[in-house]
């Protein structure tokens, strides 16, 4: 059974590979998408680490002139999918969207590098100042109050998370024009975003394309700014892992160094203490989202270790057959279908678990692994799962459900 899915993942990712670079899933995603690449390398690191390396190589083709790495390269036109390059307007070439996505990528530049250091140093030598650049970008650009910044819930990879509800609410849609949804040709609506939520996105991108995606003007002038445990506690790994690199390599390490300080004291600020976890923060209107979420638990991903979280951790196994699910079943807003409204994801529980193992709390990292390992098992390689009854939702033979399993979650797996 096991090594029946091994194969099947491998071929997953072969299927959706498209020359150098890999869709998350055919159809609803048909470009390539940053983090999902990320992971995707990641797993083809098991059977090709050749193509793992490729596979980081196209993402960067796509960083701009500023440093920034796109959360989609749009390397070959389709029209199944919406916003289109068009509606992005970047003008760069590759053609790419304008918001990045968390930067995971270091992290598992340092992986592959660490499981076969021959192959990779050259790979990592050029990757290394491609993802500084990228790292510099975030904390010249988003880290103004100390954790990371988000313009855009897209740019978290959550996208309909509760946390962004009530920054929300506050954007403006009157000027948004008639569109045409494809997600939901692909995938049963109940599962997706609503209208509500896409209006907003689209306004989002509508506002920084009329601006020509300065930054400036959207951190001063955009109508959407939340400081997010996904993009901070991802961010504040990669710099450790980057900096890990930078030893490696013999660069110099002071300004990474900088960075990491920078962000260990930014995490405190996304302490809400009347919910007790890490949470997303509205600059706009300095509110917290009272969301408990599986961004939360990234902190031991990040090296934060916090004890009321792991009683958090607990709380929340105690409420579904599977963990973690995306937002808290407790939650007023949960919905066990909807996204990041409360499914569970394979790639954020491999974060999560990673942490845990990384931060030594070994039996809570093995239930999040044991109940990725039971989903996949019953339920095939799906976007997201429900985590009461385990069942597939979103589109399947998903990339990044396929590249966790081989490189974490599989008995067979590198990591495991
Ligand atoms: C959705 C997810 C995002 C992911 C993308 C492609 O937008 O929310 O995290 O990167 O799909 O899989």
């Amino acid at each position: 059974m096991i090594d029946k899915l091994d194969a099947q993942a491998r071929e997953i990712l072969c299927q959706n590979d498209r020359g150098g670079y890999t869709v998350p899933t055919d159809g609803l995603y048909p470009y390539q998408w940053n983090w999902d690449s990320a992971f995707a390398a990641f797993g083809f690191a098991n059977f090709d680490i050749e193509r793992a390396w490729q596979e980081f190589h196209s993402l960067f083709s796509g960083q701009w002139e500023n440093g920034m790495v796109p959360h989609i390269i749009f390397h070959q036109e389709d029209k199944g999918y919406f916003p289109g390059p068009d509606v992005w307007g970047t003008n760069k070439s590759p053609l790419s969207s304008g918001i990045s996505q968390p930067p995971v990528a270091a992290t598992f530049v340092r992986k592959i590098y660490e499981s076969d250091p021959k192959a990779g140093r050259e790979h990592a030598a050029i990757l290394f100042e491609k993802l500084a650049d990228w790292h510099r970008w975030f904390h010249v650009n988003r880290c103004e109050t100390g954790a990371a910044v988000i313009t855009h819930p897209w740019e978290a990879g959550r996208d309909n998370a509760p946390d962004w509800d009530g920054a929300m609410e506050a954007i403006d849609v009157s000027k948004v024009q008639p569109y045409v949804r494809r997600d939901t040709s692909h995938v049963d609506p109940e599962m997706r975003p609503t209208k509500y939520d896409y209006d907003r996105y689209i306004s989002l991108v509508d506002f920084a394309r009329e601006n020509d995606w300065n930054q400036d003007i959207i951190r001063d002038e955009g109508a959407f700014r939340v400081a997010d445990p996904t993009m901070t506690f991802i961010l504040l790994r990669a710099n450790r892992d980057l900096l890990w690199l930078a030893k490696q390599l013999n660069k110099p390490i002071d300004e990474i160094q900088s960075w990491v300080d920078h962000l260990e004291t930014g995490v405190k600020t996304l302490w809400n203490e009347e919910l007790g976890a890490y949470d997303s923060l509205d600059l706009k209107s300095g509110k917290f989202a009272n969301s408990l979420s599986c961004a939360s638990f990234l902190c031991w991903y990040g090296g934060i270790e916090n004890s009321k979280m792991v009683e958090q951790l607990d709380l929340i196994f105690s409420q579904t057959k599977y963990s973690v699910p995306s937002y808290s079943p407790m939650g007023e807003k949960f919905n066990a279908k909807r996204y990041w409204r409360g499914p569970v994801w394979g790639v954020v529980n491999t974060l999560i678990g990673m942490g845990l193992e990384d931060c030594g709390l070994n039996a809570h990292a093995q239930r999040v692994r044991s109940d990725t390992v039971e989903l996949i098992k019953n339920n095939g390689f799906a976007e997201y799962y429900d985590p009461f009854d385990g069942s597939a939702a979103g589109g399947g033979t998903f990339s990044w459900t396929a590249a966790i399993w081989l490189s974490w979650a599989s008995p067979n797996a590198k990591e495991g």
